[in-house]
């Protein structure tokens, strides 16, 4: 059998992760060639110098993962077509922003037979309704694309803190495995589902509870207002994804792509965090300025997943079915104050 070879399509924080814990694997695993090249989004640093340069020299991605080495078989590449060549398995994890643009430029560049799995959260929003990432990248790429969720704050992961998390698959078991293998380490446990639709939803959903979740610690409002955010939103995920995908399944909400990610991120989330700076603020500084302000350049997509869902539920008149969602994207773009979070029933 010839061997696989990854390409990562990202760089950001948890692209940066992710491509040094499949290295970790790829130098170990026969099946696999050992060098990994990740795609890096190209910027000029402070110093003058060249991200991917930088990347290459100090084998750090000095801006979007400082003091961790990625694994001497890790190489940054800015050219994405270079990056993707005579490669099979490809690795997409962007902003979901970007995906769009990024798979354009790789129409009729790949190898036939290659295979995608997408670690991205969110969803795009077109005229024919909602279109999940990984459909977004079969569609566009004519590739099979698998997803893999979980309770993965990248930062934990880099210093190699357990945590699990969950591939969702789409009839071909053999290649989830195939995927699963990739990415098992010991501190990082991967299951692997039948519910792709189920396990895509859970990941981009749960980036707007944790938007309510960050309100209400901005607004001091204590352990069991927060807990009942999170239940509240975890119900409103699951009614959201059914009516979305009748297919998903119950089981796949108690999966790390499911109740865990909420938890984790509802609790040490970037989205969280700003949400947070925003309620402390009043509402009177925008998202988009604190993310600039707080992220460095590292991107929230829980303030955009909110008006896509927003869309989706507005013209499907569900709105009122999905008070917590709505809420959240009415309080980002400064409809409602952040106290509303706990108010949405009396409107
Ligand atoms: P990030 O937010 O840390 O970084 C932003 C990235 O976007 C950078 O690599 C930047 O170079 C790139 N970028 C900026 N402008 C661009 C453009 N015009 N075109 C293409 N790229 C551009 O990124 P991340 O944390 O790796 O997030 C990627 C995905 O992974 C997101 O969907 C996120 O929800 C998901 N995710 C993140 C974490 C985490 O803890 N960071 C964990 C799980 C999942
Ligand atoms: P944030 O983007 O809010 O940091 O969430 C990261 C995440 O998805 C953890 O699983």
């Amino acid at each position: 059998h010839a061997k696989n070879l990854v390409a990562v399509i990202g760089s950001g924080n948890w692209g940066s992760v992710a491509s040094r814990l499949i290295a970790s694997n790829t130098a170990k695993l026969p099946s696999f060639h050992d060098e990994v090249r990740m795609w890096v989004f190209e910027e000029i640093l402070p110093t003058g110098k060249k991200l991917s340069e930088s990347i290459n020299q100090a084998n750090e991605n000095c801006k979007y993962l400082p003091g961790i080495k990625l694994g001497a078989n890790v190489i940054a590449d800015p050219d994405l077509e270079n990056a993707v060549k005579d490669a099979n398995m490809l690795v997409f994890v962007t902003p979901h922003q970007f995906v769009e643009g990024i798979c354009k430029k790789l129409v009729g560049k790949l190898r036939p037979g290659t295979e995608g799995i997408s670690l991205i959260k969110g969803m795009e929003v077109k005229m024919e309704g909602p279109c999940m990432i990984s459909k977004l990248i079969t569609n566009i790429l004519g590739i099979n694309c698998c997803v893999l969720m979980g309770a993965n704050i990248a930062n934990e992961i880099a210093v190699e803190k357990f945590s699990e998390a969950t591939i969702g698959y789409k009839k071909d078991k053999e290649v989830a495995t195939r995927w699963a293998k990739l990415f098992t380490t010991p501190y990082f446990l991967v299951s692997v589902v039948e519910d792709i639709e189920g396990v895509e939803l859970c990941g981009t959903l749960k980036n707007v509870v944790a938007i309510a979740a960050g309100l209400v610690d901005g607004l001091d409002m204590g352990n069991n207002t927060k807990a009942a955010i999170m239940r509240i939103g975890l119900r409103e995920m699951r009614a959201f994804s059914k009516l979305l995908s009748p297919s998903v399944r119950d089981n796949t909400f108690f999966e790390s792509c499911g109740v865990a990610d909420l938890i984790t991120t509802c609790l040490g989330g970037r989205n969280r965090r700003v949400a947070e700076a925003f309620a402390r603020n009043g509402g009177k500084r925008s998202f988009d300025e604190l993310e600039a302000e707080m992220l460095h350049g590292q991107k929230l997509q829980g303030v955009s997943t909110a008006k896509e869902v927003y869309e989706v539920l507005t013209y499907r008149g569900w709105q009122e079915l999905f008070p917590l969602l709505s809420t959240v994207h009415e309080i980002c773009i400064g409809q409602l104050p952040p106290t509303s979070i706990v108010e949405y029933r009396i409107h």
